[in-house]
């Protein structure tokens, strides 16, 4: 790979509608633009254009293996990208666009870069519900390809100011939009044989999904996706055939003891991935509450004793029961929207208080849950503990 271009000025720009043409012209020009959506920062490219689209995955530091999203403003650029779908993927079109679903679409040949599918014959195509984003992309007048605006392997960035921790001199320039509302990425499907497959849970729950297409929604199992993946965050095996998991969204895994003892978290596949992670080591701990909190307690007590600097990750209702070194809250138990707001940058600010060991608390993966569980387990590399 060319060497990375570093220490250039990367502009931040207000969201008013000089900056927005500004930050569109550079798009158009080849440049690459950090921009707020209501899920996460993006960092767009034009995707008709392959020497823009290859800076994104260096700055990134993204395998070129893993295909970005394509973000559009209105469906007339979606004809350009797709070929012809079929009819659920009109309904969730129609139900959730502007909104937090990516649909994966037949390509249309040559449209996009082929760096931008990675070499599929299919298309991720999301349009965002937010004014910024759509104004830039419309005033840009191109497809815009946008994966996080985050390093690869750390957590999507939900603040400009995330953006330019991670990408700062790498990239063009940031329109800072104030905080992203959903705070998790867009939920990715595919359409199989009628059948709707979430291939990365996220802002659009599977509930939902049910209800506007009328259709079965399949997902697969919340520790075959934090095993799956190759190299950057959310990736789903759909395009290279993973299998789908429990119904659940959420399957029964290994004790404590499964490895070596009490004080050994199990070890799974996915423990050599990093995906949305915080720079300390952390484990996913799910089981009932008194369970839950007696055995955080017990390795964050050890791990103090062997002076390393622990942190809980914890819900409003919970935070009380710890004792660690950071004991971050993530929201309200009662209000899952609210964490999964909130969840990156708890996670980053264990970082900035550098947390050698981080213990996570899990939440039923229902509705939002679900997208927020399978970012818990990514974060954690796999490190998955039921008690
Ligand atoms: O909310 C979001 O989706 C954010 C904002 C910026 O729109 N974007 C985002 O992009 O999360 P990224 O690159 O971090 O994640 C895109 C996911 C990856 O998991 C990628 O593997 C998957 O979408 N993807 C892209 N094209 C695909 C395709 N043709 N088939 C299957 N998966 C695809
Ligand atoms: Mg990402």
């Amino acid at each position: 790979m060319r060497k990375q271009q570093v220490n250039m000025e990367t502009k931040v720009w207000p969201a008013d509608e000089t900056a927005i043409a500004e930050a569109a012209r550079t798009l158009r020009e080849g440049g690459i633009v950090a921009f707020p959506t209501e899920t996460v920062y993006g960092l767009g490219a034009d995707a008709r254009n392959p020497r823009a689209v290859r800076r994104v995955f260096e700055a990134k530091g993204r395998p070129s293996d893993n295909p970005l999203i394509v973000h559009i403003a209105d469906r007339g650029q979606l004809e350009e990208l797709a070929l012809p779908y079929g009819g659920i993927e009109a309904r969730l079109m129609e139900a959730f666009w502007p909104g937090p679903l990516t649909i994966v679409l037949p390509a249309r040949p040559g449209a996009a870069a082929p760096e931008v599918t990675a070499g599929l014959d299919t298309v991720a195509v999301r349009m965002p519900a937010h004014s910024v984003a759509l104004r830039l992309i419309a005033a840009a007048d191109c497809p815009v390809a946008a994966p996080s605006a985050n390093r690869s392997g750390r957590p999507s960035p939900t603040l400009a100011a995330h953006v330019l921790e991670d990408l700062d001199g790498r990239i063009d320039g940031i329109v800072d939009g104030g905080p992203a509302e959903v705070g998790l990425e867009s939920t990715v499907v595919m359409v199989e044989g009628g059948r709707i497959r979430v291939l990365r849970p996220g802002g659009v729950t599977r509930e939902a999904l049910a209800e506007a297409a009328g259709c079965d929604v399949i997902v697969e199992a919340i520790e075959d996706a934090a095993s799956s993946g190759n190299g950057e965050g959310g990736e789903p095996d759909g395009a290279n055939g993973g299998a789908s998991g429990g119904e659940s969204g959420l399957r029964a895994g290994a004790g404590p003891g499964a490895e070596g003892g009490a004080s050994a978290a199990p070890r799974s596949p996915g423990m050599k991935y990093a995906h949305y992670a915080p720079r300390g080591e952390m484990t996913l701990v799910i089981g009932g509450r008194e369970a839950v909190r007696a055995w955080i307690g017990r390795e964050a007590a050890a791990a103090r004793a062997a002076g390393c600097l622990t942190g809980v990750l914890t819900w409003e209702e919970h935070a009380g029961h710890y004792d660690a070194d950071a004991v971050v809250v993530c929201g309200s138990l009662a209000r899952p929207e609210q964490a999964a707001q909130r969840l990156y940058a708890a996670l980053r600010e264990f970082d900035a208080r550098g947390i050698g060991r981080i213990w996570a608390e899990g939440c039923p993966p229902e509705g939002i849950g679900l997208a927020l569980m399978n970012r818990l387990a990514k974060a954690a590399g796999g490190r998955i503990v039921r008690v």
